[in-house]
């Protein structure tokens, strides 16, 4: 097992970073380490314990070709959303850079989707169309504390990863190409996982905690 061994759990936590350009597309993954994430992400809570989710694990090379593809065309459709967080542009100088910096980097893993060595594609049984919000919450709770925990183990292994959703926009086809059963099973994401070029990552920029946090009333 190949683990960055000097992470406290709050170093994991605050490093486990978006990763797209520091992807080595050219270092393979074992299935093993993969199966080792994702039974990390097995202990994650589900609502009422249904543990109704599945991983699909694309390593296949004209399938992740297949995915990628739809993943660019999900994309393609995401920028001409004129309300896409990416593309709506901002009056605050230093959050313009960063965003156009994100939307580079968003850009540089569409035209390279198809090199990573494994994507995960996290599912629900049981499709959220058309729930009540509360009970959408559930369903998409259910895969993002699993999913978060797959990124947090991979980290752990040198492994980087990227939570992304513009393939969602594209569900159905890609459903089809992965032989999901589309009618009763939900993607809720694509995770495209790949050894990092180096293991330093830093805490991110946030806002101070001030300016998010309500204590006792709004
Ligand atoms: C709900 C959600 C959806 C996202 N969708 C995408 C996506 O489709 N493509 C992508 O490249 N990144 C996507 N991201 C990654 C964010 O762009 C990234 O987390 C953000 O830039 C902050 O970087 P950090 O995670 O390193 O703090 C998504 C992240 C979240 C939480």
């Amino acid at each position: 097992m190949n683990m960055i061994h000097d992470l406290s759990p709050d170093e994991l936590l605050t490093t486990t970073r978006a990763v797209r350009r520091r992807m080595d597309f050219d270092r393979p993954i074992a299935d093993e380490v993969v199966r080792e994430c994702l039974a990390v992400a097995q202990q994650a809570p589900t609502a009422t314990n249904q543990q109704n989710w599945r991983f699909m694990i694309v390593t296949d090379a004209d399938q992740r070709l297949a995915i990628a593809d739809i993943y660019r065309q999900g994309w393609e459709e995401y920028r001409r959303i004129p309300t896409a967080t990416l593309i709506r542009t901002h009056d605050d100088a230093g959050r313009a850079a960063v965003q156009r910096r994100v939307r580079d980097s968003a850009q540089y893993l569409v035209d390279n989707m198809h090199r990573v060595p494994a994507m995960v594609i996290p599912c629900v049984v049981g499709r959220a169309d058309d729930m009540a919000a509360w009970e959408k919450t559930t369903q998409w709770s259910t895969m993002m504390f699993a999913t978060w925990s797959l990124m947090l183990a991979a980290r752990a292994r040198g492994i980087g990863s990227v939570y992304t959703c513009v393939h969602l926009v594209r569900e159905e086809e890609a459903a089809g190409v992965l032989g999901i059963p589309y009618s009763r099973v939900m993607h809720v994401g694509l995770i495209p996982l790949a050894y990092t070029i180096g293991d330093r990552f830093w805490p991110a920029h946030r806002e101070p905690l001030e300016d998010i946090v309500h204590w006792n009333r709004w």
